[in-house]
């Protein structure tokens, strides 16, 4: 597969990222407008969509690097795995970053001021988990250059970080352990 069409596939992925994240804003509106009384829940609702969504590109990516970092540079299966992360990094794992983000800050005001130690200590973490997004996208440009040092056993380790991370998050937003 050339570079153009890999190039070409990403500039479509990025346009139905932006489509897809437009039509979710416009329906989450209606959502609030329909039925305003729940507000904070739908929020929330929203909330955990994106995080499954994000989470589910964060496990995924860097075991797609662990079987990337097994085949030769410049084979075919090579640049199939740089169409396939391009377009999971981003139609996926960015806008759901985002919706993530958003929606939480605004849980996070509404419903608790930004207070407790539970809730600083989860962004602290979520901020953790954004430092290995960003980790991931630059090791796919890295890949998409031929351009990747690290060995399988390096990816390997990396596929648990997104992991222990989700599970620690999710302990302190269920259980509010202090
Ligand atoms: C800056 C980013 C984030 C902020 C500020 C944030 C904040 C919040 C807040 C305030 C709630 C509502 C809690 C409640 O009503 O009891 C919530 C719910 C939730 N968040 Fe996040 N969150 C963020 C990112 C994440 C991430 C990355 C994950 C998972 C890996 C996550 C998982 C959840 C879950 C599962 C719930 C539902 C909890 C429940 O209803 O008991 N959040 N978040």
């Amino acid at each position: 597969m050339s570079e153009q069409t890999s190039v070409g596939s990403g500039g479509l992925a990025m346009r139905r990222a932006a489509i897809a994240l437009i039509v979710f804003v416009v329906l989450t509106g209606l959502l609030f407008w329909l039925d305003p009384e729940n507000l904070y829940l739908w929020a929330k609702a929203v909330h955990v969509i994106a995080v499954i969504a994000w989470m589910a590109g964060m496990l995924y990516l860097p075991r797609l690097f662990v079987y990337h970092s097994e085949v030769e540079v410049g084979s075919e299966q090579s640049e199939t795995f740089k169409v396939m992360e391009q377009r999971l990094l981003r139609a996926i794992i960015n806008p759901a970053m985002m919706v993530t983000w958003v929606f939480g800050l605004w849980l996070a005001w509404k419903g608790f001021g930004f207070q407790g130690g539970w809730l600083h200590a989860k962004i602290a973490l979520v901020v953790a988990m954004s430092g290995m997004h960003g980790y991931l996208a630059g090791s796919v440009r890295r890949f998409a250059e031929d351009r990747n040092e690290k060995s399988t056993r390096h990816w390997r380790v990396m596929n648990e970080v997104p992991t222990l991370l989700m599970i620690a998050i999710v302990i302190l937003v269920i259980v509010k352990p202090f």
